[in-house]
């Protein structure tokens, strides 16, 4: 009994003291900066999507390609999904946008599927619209060798 009560309260010494806590803090750097959580941060400029251009590079071959175009406004829910108004294979060729590949067509069991896979409906799930704005993290990562020149 007397050997518990010992180990615990070194245990609650460790984590009270500044070694305990500090190290833990040290390390983990939010994204939000110093800021508190009560206050509201300020957002980039809300008017900057990147407006309709040319596909954007790949970092990887199995990337979900980043939009070039603005989005706003397109909806998808249950009963429409503007996104394949163009990207759709009945569509794209018309509307001189990609068509989406064969991945977008199997379910989660592998299996082929007639119509898009409720898995990839919600297409802003993976493809995301860009803005110009600062990068959150820096980073160095470089193309993959198959999609270097
Ligand atoms: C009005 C037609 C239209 C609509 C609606 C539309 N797109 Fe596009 N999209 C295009 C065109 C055109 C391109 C550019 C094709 C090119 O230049 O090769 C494109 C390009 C893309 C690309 C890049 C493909 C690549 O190979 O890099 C993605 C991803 C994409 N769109 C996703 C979406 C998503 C997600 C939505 C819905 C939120 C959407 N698009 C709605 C017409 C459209
Ligand atoms: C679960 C993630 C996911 C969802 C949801 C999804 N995609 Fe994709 N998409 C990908 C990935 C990964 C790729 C690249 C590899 C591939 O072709 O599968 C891709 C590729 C594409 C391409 C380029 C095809 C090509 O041949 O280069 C287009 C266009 C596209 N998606 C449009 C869409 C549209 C429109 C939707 C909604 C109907 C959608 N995607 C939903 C992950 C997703």
């Amino acid at each position: 009994m007397k050997r518990i009560l010992l180990v615990t309260m070194a245990c609650f010494t460790l984590l009270g003291s500044p070694l305990g806590s500090g190290m833990a803090s040290a390390e983990v750097q939010s994204l939000r900066g110093a800021l508190p959580l009560d206050v509201e941060p300020q957002s980039p400029d809300v008017n900057k999507w990147q407006q309709d251009g040319p596909p954007i590079p790949r970092a990887y071959l199995q990337q979900p390609p980043l939009i070039p175009h603005n989005v706003e406004g397109y909806v998808i829910d249950t009963r429409q999904n503007k996104c394949l108004t163009c990207h759709s294979w009945a569509k794209a060729r018309e509307a001189h946008a990609t068509k989406i590949s064969l991945t977008h067509f199997r379910n989660r069991f592998g299996t082929e599927t007639a119509d898009v896979s409720p898995q990839r409906y919600f297409c802003t799930q993976c493809h995301v619209p860009q803005r110009d704005v600062p990068p959150l993290v820096q980073n160095e990562f470089k193309p993959v060798n198959a999609l270097s020149k």
